[in-house]
């Protein structure tokens, strides 16, 4: 069943916007001024997607780079590495980076569920079911 969440005006060409939606957190994206919704929280580590950023109809987490296309929910590539380049980092900070890669590293990453979309006049309505 399609419910409204937003109204057009709400999200300009190329921006995000997150929603709570029947107790689902969603973001709706408008790639090219067509509007796509996903489910918010990153199919990596749950972190909130639309503090990321939208390139075309490529979604990148904030968080560690997994990159999504908001069409399909497909991941496209997943977490990158934390690049300190030449910085140097204290031995026991580097200690707790290496515990975290090495814990990401075995965390998979899954594709972002994403909703139906319709656009009634500046009316935009989301099939959450
Ligand atoms: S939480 Fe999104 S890539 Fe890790």
């Amino acid at each position: 069943m399609f419910v409204e969440v937003a109204k057009t005006d709400e999200i300009a060409t190329g921006g995000m916007k997150a929603y709570e939606v029947k107790g689902k957190e969603i973001v709706l994206c408008n790639y090219d001024g067509k509007i796509y919704a996903v489910s918010r929280r990153c199919g990596h580590t749950n972190a909130p997607l639309e503090m990321g950023t939208l390139e075309g109809y490529i979604l990148t987490c904030p968080l560690h780079h997994s990159q999504f296309d908001i069409t399909t929910g497909e991941i496209l590539s997943g977490p990158v590495p934390a690049d300190f380049g030449e910085e140097p980092i204290p031995e026991s900070l580097m200690k707790y980076f290496q515990n975290v890669g090495m814990l990401l590293s075995k965390v998979k990453t899954y594709d972002l569920e994403t909703y139906p979309v319709k656009v009634e006049g500046n009316s935009i309505t989301v099939d959450m079911d």
